[in-house]
C-alpha cells in the first residue's frame, strides 16, 4: 500500500505503520484490489466518530498499469455497499483543484448513484506548513445516498 501510494505521484505518503493501523482499526472501510497476484488498488476510508453518517474517503489509488478500467469506481461502489445498510448517508473526500482524474472519479460515482455532488474549500494551502507546493484541499460531498443503494448495486 505504501508503495502504491508513493508511486501514485500525487498523494501524501504515510508510513507503513499508519497503513497497518488503518487496516486494523478500519478494515470494514478499506479495500484492496488485486489482479492475479498483483496488488493494483487501494482505498482507505472511515466514518468520523462525531459524524458517523458520513463515509470519508481518505486515499484512493490505482496502479498506473491498471488505470482507466473502472478499478477505482468499482472499489468506491463496493465500499459504499459494505458500509451502507442505512448507516451512511453521505460520502466525502478531499481533492485538489488540479486532480482531474479524481474529480472525474467522484463525479462519475455520484452520477451512477443519482445523487448530488457539491464542493467547498476545506484546507487552504497555507495550512500545509512546510510541505512543498501542497495545493488547497476541497471537500467534495455526495449524497444523500439512496436507502436502497445496496439492493440496486450488485457490485462485487
Ligand atoms: C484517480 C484514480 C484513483 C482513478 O483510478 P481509475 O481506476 O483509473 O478510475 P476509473 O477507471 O474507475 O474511472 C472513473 C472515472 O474517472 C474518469 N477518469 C479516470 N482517470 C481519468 C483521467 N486521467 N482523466 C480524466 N478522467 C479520468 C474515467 O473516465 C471514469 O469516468 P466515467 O465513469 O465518466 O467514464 C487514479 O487515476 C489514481 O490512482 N490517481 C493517483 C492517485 C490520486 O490522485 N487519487 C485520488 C486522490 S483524492
Amino acid at each position: 500500500m505504501t508503495g502504491l501510494i508513493r508511486d501514485s505521484g500525487n498523494l501524501d505518503v504515510n508510513s507503513h505503520y499508519a497503513h497497518l493501523l488503518l487496516c486494523h482499526h478500519f478494515h470494514g472501510t478499506c479495500i484492496a484490489a488485486e489482479r492475479g497476484s498483483d496488488f493494483i488498488g487501494f482505498v482507505s476510508a472511515y466514518r468520523p466518530p462525531e459524524d458517523p453518517g458520513v463515509l470519508f474517503v481518505w486515499q484512493i489509488a490505482v496502479a498506473s498499469s491498471a488505470r482507466g478500467a473502472g478499478v477505482a469506481g468499482g472499489m468506491l461502489d463496493q465500499l459504499v455497499r459494505r458500509a451502507s445498510g442505512g448507516r451512511v448517508h453521505f460520502v466525502e473526500a478531499t481533492i485538489t483543484a488540479t486532480n482531474t482524474a479524481s474529480i472525474r472519479l467522484f463525479t462519475s460515482f455520484s452520477r451512477r448513484l443519482g445523487v448530488a455532488i457539491t464542493h467547498r474549500r476545506l484546507f487552504p494551502a497555507e495550512l500545509f506548513h512546510g510541505v512543498e507546493q501542497h495545493e488547497s484541499e476541497d471537500l467534495y460531498r455526495m449524497g444523500p445516498l439512496p436507502s436502497t443503494f445496496s439492493e440496486r448495486n450488485g457490485v462485487s
